[in-house]
This record gives C-alpha cells, sequence and structure tokens, in this order.
C-alpha cells in the first residue's frame, strides 16, 4: 500500500461527505418548503433526506479514520475533538471540528426526536445551515483540492444552490397552501356520506 493512501483517502471520503451533506441540506429545504405538502408525502422523500444525512456522518467517520491513520501529518484525539488544538492550518481544521460537532447534534437529536421537544428538534436542527458553511469554509481553506477548477466550480455550485433555495424558503414562507382542517361536527350539521343518524 502507498504511504499516500491514507491522506488520498482522507481527502476523497472528505469531498464526498462535503456532498452528502449539500444534497441533505437541499432536500431538506425542498421538504420543507412545502412542494410536498406533509400529509400527501410518500414516506420515502423523508428516509432519502435521512439516509443523506447518515451517508454524510459515514463518509465523515472514514475522512477523520483515514486522518488520525495517514502519518504525514499527525493528528491525535484531541486535534480531532478540540477546536484550534490541531497546528495544521488551525482556523481551517477549527471550523471542521466544530461542523462534526454540529453535525452530530443533529443527527442524534433526530434520532432522539420523539423523547424531545419539536421546539428543541427544531432549534438543534437549524444549525445545518450554518453547518454547511463551516464546511464549505472548511473545505476550501484546509483543503489540497481547492486550488483545482472543478472544486472550484463544485463550490461555487453548491453554495449558490443552498443560498438560492433557502432565500426562496423565506421569501415564500407563509404563503405556502395551509392544510385543510376537518369540518367540525355541530349538533345543526347534515350527516356526512353513508351515516345513519336517529332511529329507522
Ligand atoms: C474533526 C473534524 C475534521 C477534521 C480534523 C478535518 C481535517 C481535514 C484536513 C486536515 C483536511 C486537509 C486535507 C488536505 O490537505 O487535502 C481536510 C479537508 C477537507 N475536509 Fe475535513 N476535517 C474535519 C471535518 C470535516 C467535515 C465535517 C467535512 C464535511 C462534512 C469535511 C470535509 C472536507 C473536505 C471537503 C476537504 C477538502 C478535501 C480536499 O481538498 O482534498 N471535513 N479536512
Amino acid at each position: 500500500m502507498s504511504p499516500q493512501t491514507w491522506w488520498f483517502l482522507t481527502r476523497a471520503a472528505g469531498i464526498v461527505a462535503w456532498l452528502m451533506l449539500t444534497a441533505s441540506v437541499l432536500w431538506g429545504i425542498v421538504l420543507a418548503s412545502g412542494a410536498f405538502p406533509e400529509h400527501r408525502r410518500p414516506a420515502w422523500l423523508l428516509d432519502a433526506h435521512r439516509w443523506l444525512g447518515a451517508l454524510t456522518v459515514g463518509f465523515l467517520s472514514l475522512h477523520i479514520g483515514a486522518l488520525v491513520a495517514d502519518s504525514y501529518v499527525h493528528f491525535g484525539l484531541a486535534d480531532i475533538t478540540i477546536p484550534f488544538a490541531s497546528d495544521w492550518k488551525p482556523a481551517a481544521v477549527a471550523a471542521g471540528v466544530l461542523a462534526m460537532w454540529s453535525l452530530l447534534a443533529v443527527q442524534v437529536s433526530s434520532l432522539l426526536r420523539k423523547r424531545i421537544s419539536k421546539r428543541t428538534w427544531r432549534a438543534i436542527h437549524l444549525s445545518s445551515y450554518p453547518t454547511f458553511l463551516l464546511v464549505s469554509l472548511h473545505g476550501v481553506f484546509a483543503g489540497t483540492d481547492a486550488t483545482q477548477p472543478l472544486y472550484g466550480w463544485t463550490t461555487g455550485a453548491t453554495v449558490a444552490a443552498v443560498v438560492g433555495l433557502t432565500v426562496h424558503r423565506l421569501a415564500t414562507h407563509g404563503s405556502r397552501p395551509r392544510r385543510p382542517s376537518r369540518p367540525v361536527r355541530t349538533s345543526s350539521s347534515p350527516p356526512v356520506g353513508n351515516a345513519r343518524v336517529g332511529p329507522r
């Protein structure tokens, strides 16, 4: 095995994790925008959003695991868990460490969704926006590949897509049609459908 294999693996896994995160954030915004109303939305749409989040964490584990295994730059436990502990591009790596904690909080809170209040879950979930920003900054300032034109174009496209959809979501927030509420039956309302009232 080439001594550079771990280094290549950490970079490749970092890029895939970032793309999975982008897709998950975009999918989440589309779901929240009401394009697929909650009561008519097929279950797989939400499952896909969850899966993209899980894949992000999976590739992130590979990114960090390969970084620790690599011997070119030493990364120990403190370097991967405490912001600014690493001497290697400290600010850029700190952005990655903060993004990792935030990502974990989003994933764990979603797993515990039924046990925590909706308000708490939502507050944590909204941190996905700054997380995406932190990861984008981390990739651009820490990444070896950031100078490649393809990397630059991809970064531009992902940031433009997330910012564009977020602005659209904010602009249309409130104009979304509300779910029709059930008709309330009163004693004077006529019977509905085949319902029989009174003795025959
Ligand atoms: C403990 C947290 C993290 C640490 C210590 C860390 C460390 C690093 C390091 C040292 C690099 C530079 C590799 C190079 O020079 O090419 C890097 C690049 C990168 N990281 Fe992270 N990272 C962390 C979290 C994340 C997260 C959360 C993501 C995405 C979800 C991510 C995505 C990337 C990307 C896209 C690159 C650029 C790869 C390249 O240009 O080849 N990282 N990371």
